[in-house]
């Protein structure tokens, strides 16, 4: 494994002369954000060694290298899913590569529903904890000492700094952030309404399908994580035709603009 990671970490600096500590990843639908890209290059999963290829409507595979807000970012556009079949370690890799890469702080976003009565459809939720119910962990097996340690703290999952700069500039910005905690599961099914319900009585805000599993990678490997779901439908308050993941995408996208925002002004404060 850890020679893979160096294979591939040494292939991508080979290609690219990348040098940067921001990645981002961009969730469902939000594609767009790598129009704010002054791109230096690219390079397709398909030909970069050990990377999964992705599968999903709405998600095309590939690292974009460039800069935003004049730093050097690599975007990664496509993200893999549990839901996919791929393992956990497969799923989490690039992770694990961003970090050999240099990368120090680790942005993400995604689309979910929301289960907190209080967020409406098109909201953005800043995450500030999650639950993991993929009923598996990405650590599980031998521990890789050299990347983190046997049992990783997730206290602050999701780093209390880069929230903090987040609120001030949804505030500065006139832009709702709500924040709440994100339940992550392996889909791909939505929930039947009792679940909804029952993911907001254990304390969840929101639900998907991804993040989790590479949260939990980044935080082995002592990467600051920020997180952002774009709420895409209402679990509590299903519509009458029930869910579907073209209106989760075309929710994602209108989103779009917002989060581009929050994350081109993040980056320009980290
Ligand atoms: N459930 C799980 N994942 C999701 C949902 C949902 O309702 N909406 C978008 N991603």
């Amino acid at each position: 494994m850890l020679g893979k990671i160096k294979a591939t970490t040494g292939f991508i600096k080979e290609k690219t002369g990348f040098n940067g500590k921001i990645a981002i990843v961009l969730g469902s639908g939000l594609g767009g954000f790598a129009d704010k890209v002054d791109i230096e290059s690219t390079l397709d999963y398909a030909e970069i060694p050990n990377f999964p290829v992705t599968t999903v409507e709405g998600h095309s595979g590939k690292l974009i290298f460039g800069k935003v807000s004049g730093k050097n970012v690599v975007v990664m556009q496509g993200r893999f899913h549990y839901y996919e079949g791929y393992s956990m370690e497969e799923l989490t890799f690039p992770v694990r590569v961003f970090k050999m890469l240099g990368i120090e702080n680790y942005l993400l976003s995604n689309a979910a529903g929301g289960i907190n009565p209080l967020f409406a459809v098109g909201d953005l939720m800043m995450i500030k904890d999650h639950i993991n119910f993929f009923g598996r962990n990405p650590l599980i097996g031998k521990n890789m000492d050299e990347l983190g340690p046997r049992f990783p703290d997730m206290t602050n999952a999701y780093n209390p700094g880069l929230r903090n700069l987040a609120k001030e500039i949804a505030k500065n910005n006139n832009l709702t952030l709500r924040e709440g905690v994100y339940v992550g599961l392996t889909g791909p099914s939505f929930e039947t309404p009792a679940e909804y319900r029952f993911f907001h009585s254990v304390g969840g805000d929101a639900v998907g399908m991804s993040t989790v599993p590479e949260v939990i990678v980044a935080n082995h490997m002592k990467m600051k994580v920020f997180g952002v779901s774009v709420i895409t439908n209402n679990g509590l308050d299903i519509a009458e035709d029930g869910n579907k993941h073209t209106e989760v995408l075309d929710v994602a996208a209108v989103a779009g603009p917002k989060t581009e925002l929050l994350f081109s002004k993040l980056i320009e404060k980290i």
